[in-house]
Order: structure tokens, then sequence, then C-alpha cells
């Protein structure tokens, strides 16, 4: 096991959000969060990453508590995270944001890293002096999961890539997350409302409501398939 959340209780202020929340990831696995708007997916993702920190309950990543550690030392230990609405910024080149997720990254290292994302997304290096604003939305997700990759993480959290994508574009966004999976042997916790797709590249899946864990299992069989869309 890479991530284990146990009995996790967060959420802002006076208002909980996540109601003893369990959930965990194993080495190499990707695995599907889906859920409702308002579940508390991206909540759970900010509280792994550090930006929230429970009240309640452990987190554990690679054996070692880190519940309420600060983000950036998650960052040094392994762990990014591509936010909803991806957060590149649009006034930069893309070859500007991809040095800014690589500010951490040993200056020595830091071209083959860029390297790598390119050959992931060919895009990306042949538009590397164009504005990250003027890029198309999914080239927009590419370059936001770069800047993630650059970084080369043990473990991603990746919150809706494929939001407000076209349907080529979900498929391609999914695949390259099974690439990335494959090629830099990342682990993968990812939160999608594409639940079909989500299922395609899925080890497992977790089905979120109202901050809790309602159902979890391999997506595969049909069965398992129809009672989540019911629990959905
Ligand atoms: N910064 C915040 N302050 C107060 N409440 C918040 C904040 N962010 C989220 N919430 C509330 O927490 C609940 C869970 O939100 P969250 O963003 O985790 O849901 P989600 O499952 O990611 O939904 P979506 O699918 O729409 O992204 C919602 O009721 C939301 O209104
Ligand atoms: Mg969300």
């Amino acid at each position: 096991m890479l991530l284990g959340v146990r009995e996790v209780v967060a959420g802002y202020g006076k208002k909980t959000v996540l109601h003893r929340i369990s959930l965990e990831v194993g080495e190499e696995e990707i695995v599907a969060m889906i859920g409702h708007n308002g579940a508390g997916k991206t909540t759970l993702l900010r509280t792994i990453f550090g930006v929230l920190h429970p009240r309640e309950g452990e987190i554990h990543y690679r054996g070692a508590r880190i519940d309420g550690r600060r983000s950036a030392l998650n960052v040094r230990d392994g762990i990014a995270f591509v936010p909803q609405g991806h957060g590149v910024f649009p006034d930069l080149s893309v070859l500007e944001n991809l040095e800014l997720g690589a500010h951490t990254v040993q200056k020595a290292e830091v071209a083959d890293r860029l390297e790598a994302v390119y050959s992931l997304f060919p895009i990306l290096g042949e538009r590397h002096r164009q504005q990250a604003g003027t890029l198309s939305g999914g080239q927009q997700q590419m370059l936001a999961l770069g800047m993630a990759l650059v970084l080369r993480p043990q473990l991603l959290l990746l919150d809706e890539p494929s939001l407000g994508l076209a349907p080529f574009l979900v498929q391609r966004v999914l695949e390259a997350v099974v690439e990335i999976n494959r090629r830099f042997k990342t682990t993968i916790l990812l939160v999608e409302q594409n639940v079909r797709q989500a299922l395609q590249v899925a080890r497992r899946v977790y089905v979120i409501k109202v901050g809790q864990v309602v159902y979890t299992g391999a997506p595969e069989s049909l069965a398992q398939m129809q009672k989540l869309w019911q629990l959905f």
C-alpha cells in the first residue's frame, strides 16, 4: 500500500465535508474516485496533499504518517497534485510553465525531465514558446499534467483532468494517464466525472457520497457496474 486514508474527518470551518472516510491506493495502481458534485472528492485530494488538515483520522504514505504535514513537504516526498481547472499560468509560455513546475528539481536534471514530458506530449514540445492561455483546453490539460510530471512524482493526485473537454479529448487525456502510469510507474488517484471512461482505465474505483465511501471494488463486472450506477 502506498497511500492509506483512515477514518478522516475534514471540512471548512464548522462545516464537515469528509465523514470518517477511508481508502487505500496500492503501489503503481490507478484508482478512480467518482461521486456527485459536492460529495467531497476535491476536499479529500486537498486533505491528502496537505492543503487541508484533517480534524480526525490518519493519512499514511510510504509507511509514514503525513496528515497535518505541509504540502511543500509532500511535494518533496513525491506527491503531486493537479487541481480541478488545471492551474496553468495563461500568460506564461509552455516552457515557462514547465520550468515553474520544475522549480524544485535540480538544475542538471531539468532538461531530461522536460524531454520526458515532450516525448509523452509532443504537442508541448512543438508549442513550447506558445502562451499557455492560447492552447486548446486539451492541450492546457496536457500542460498541467506535464507540470506535475517534471517532478517525477510517485503519487499523482488528479482532480477531474478531463473537465470541460470534448469526448475525444477526454479519451486522449485518460490515455495519457494510463501512459504516465505505465511509463513512469506513477501511482494515480484520479477523480473523474466521466464514469464510463474512468472505469476503463482504473484498476479499482471508490464511489463517494456525502463524504463517505459507499462502494469500492474492481470496475470490470457488469453486475458491479449496475450496482454502482444505482449507488451513483
Ligand atoms: N473553501 C471552501 N469553503 C467552504 N466550503 C467548501 C469549500 N470548498 C468546498 N466546500 C464545500 O465542501 C463540499 C464538498 O466540496 P468538494 O469541492 O470537495 O466536492 P467535489 O466532490 O469535489 O465536487 P465537484 O464534483 O463539484 O468538484 C461542498 O458542499 C462545497 O460547497
Ligand atoms: Mg471537485
